[in-house]
C-alpha cells in the first residue's frame, strides 16, 4: 500500500535529526542514519550511547522529541501501526514463555500478530526449520541454551516476515559458539534480503555481519562507513612491545624504524611501546630482529586487534562530519583506496 507520493527510493530505515532527551540531558542529539534495502547496518557504540533508545524509537516504543524517522516509508509518529506491521524487533532480553515449548511460543507470537491458528502453526514450523530448532520444537524453553534462545528470538522476530528487522545486541551474553550460531542466522536473513539494523558494542560483530557501520557517540553518528573503512580509520592490528624500564625511548626509535610507522608510548606504562601493523607476521619478525640486534631483547611482544577504546578514541577524536544529504551511493573505489563517501570514516 505505498502512497503515490511516497518516494520509492527512500531507504527502509531513514532517520534525520533524531533527538531524544531523558531528564538529565539529550541522549540522542541529532542522529542521521540510513539503512539501504537488503543490507545490514551495525549501530556501534559504547554502553549508554543511545543504541537501545534509537531502536525503541524505530520500533515505535518511544516517541522522538524531534526529527524525522521513517521505517519502510512510514513515519513512526504519524503512522505507528503501519510501522509496527513492517518491523520485527529482537530485544536484549528474551520475551519467551519458559514453560511453553519453542513451537508453542512461536504460535502464540503469531496469534498475537493476528495470524490464524493454522497459518501461525505453518510459519512456526518453517521458522523452527530455518533456525535449526525443528528437533527441539516441543521442548520447554527453560531447557534451551543461550544460543538456542536467541535463535528462537530471531525466529519470533521473523515469524511475521517483516521487511525490516531490528536486533538490539543480539549476541550480548552469549558464549562464542552461540554467537557464531546467531551470526550465521543473521547473515542468512540478510542474504534473503531482510533489511537489518543491529546494535552492538563489539567491533568484531560489526565486522562479521554488517555491510555498513555507524558509530554512535555523544548523541550523534560520529563515523559511518563499511567495516573495512572503519578498520582503516582505526589503524588495523597493533603490536605491543614490552621492554626493560628506562629503555623505552630507545626501543620506540627502533620499532618506528623497523616498521616505518609512528609508535605510541602510553603514559600509564613506562615499559610499553605500541604501534599499528599491516602485515602481522612480518611486523613481529622485524621488531624482534631489530631489538635483538641492538642488544635490547623485548620482555614481551604481542599482536592484537585494536581495542574498542582505541577505536572510539580514534574515531571520536575526529571533527564531526557534515550531515549526510549528498548523493547516497559512492562510486566504487579502486583497490586500496577509500570510497569518497558523503560521511565516510576517512575524514
Ligand atoms: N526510559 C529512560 N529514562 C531515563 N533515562 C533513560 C531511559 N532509557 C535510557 N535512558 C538513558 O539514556 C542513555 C542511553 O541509554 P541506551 O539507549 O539504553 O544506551 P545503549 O543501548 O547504547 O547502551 C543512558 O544514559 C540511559 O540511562
Ligand atoms: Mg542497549
Amino acid at each position: 500500500m505505498s502512497h503515490p507520493l511516497s518516494p520509492t527510493t527512500s531507504p527502509p530505515v531513514r532517520v534525520r535529526g533524531l533527538r531524544k532527551t531523558f531528564g538529565s540531558g539529550p541522549v540522542l542529539d541529532g542522529v542521521d542514519l540510513d539503512v539501504a534495502a537488503g543490507t545490514v547496518l551495525a549501530l556501534l557504540g559504547p554502553n549508554g550511547a543511545g543504541k537501545t533508545t534509537t531502536v525503541r524509537v524505530l520500533a515505535t516504543l518511544l516517541r522522538p522529541d524531534a526529527g524525522e524517522v521513517r521505517v519502510a516509508g512510514h513515519d513512526v509518529v504519524r503512522e505507528p501501526d503501519a510501522v509496527r506491521r513492517r518491523v520485527g524487533l529482537v530485544g536484549q532480553h528474551a520475551a519467551l514463555d519458559e514453560v511453553l515449548g519453542a513451537r508453542q511460543n512461536l504460535v502464540m507470537f503469531g496469534r498475537l500478530h493476528h495470524l490464524g491458528r493454522r497459518e501461525a502453526g505453518r510459519r512456526a514450523d518453517a521458522m523452527l526449520e530455518r533456525f535449526g530448532l525443528a528437533d527441539v520444537g516441543d521442548r520447554p524453553v527453560r531447557q534451551f541454551s543461550g544460543g538456542m534462545r536467541r535463535r528462537l528470538d530471531l525466529a519470533a522476530g521473523l515469524l511475521v516476515a517483516p521487511p525490516v528487522l531490528l536486533l538490539d545486541e543480539p549476541t550480548t551474553g552469549l558464549d562464542p559458539q552461540a554467537r557464531l550460531e546467531v551470526w550465521g542466522a543473521v547473515r542468512g536473513l540478510a542474504d534473503q534480503g531482510v533489511t537489518t539494523l543491529l546494535t552492538t558494542q563489539h567491533l568484531e560483530e560489526a565486522d562479521r555481519l554488517a555491510d555498513d557501520v555507524a558509530v554512535l557517540d555523544g548523541g550523534r553518528v560520529v563515523a559511518r562507513g563499511t567495516p573495512d573503512e572503519l578498520k582503516a580509520a582505526i589503524g588495523g592490528d597493533r603490536i605491543d612491545v614490552v621492554v626493560a624500564e628506562g629503555r623505552r625511548a630507545e626501543a620506540a626509535r627502533l620499532v618506528a624504524a623497523a616498521l616505518g610507522v609512528d609508535v605510541e608510548e602510553p603514559a600509564a606504562r613506562p615499559d610499553l611501546v605500541t604501534a599499528p601493523v599491516t602485515d602481522r607476521a612480518a611486523a613481529l619478525t622485524a621488531v624482534v630482529r631489530a631489538l635483538d640486534a641492538a642488544g635490547l631483547p623485548p620482555v614481551d611482544v604481542g599482536l592484537r586487534r585494536p581495542t574498542l577504546d582505541e577505536a572510539y578514541l580514534r574515531i571520536t577524536g575526529r571533527p564531526a562530519e557534515p550531515p549526510d544529504g549528498a548523493a547516497p551511493d559512492p562510486a566504487p573505489a579502486p583497490d586500496g583506496a577509500r570510497p569518497a563517501r558523503a560521511t565516510g570514516v576517512a575524514a
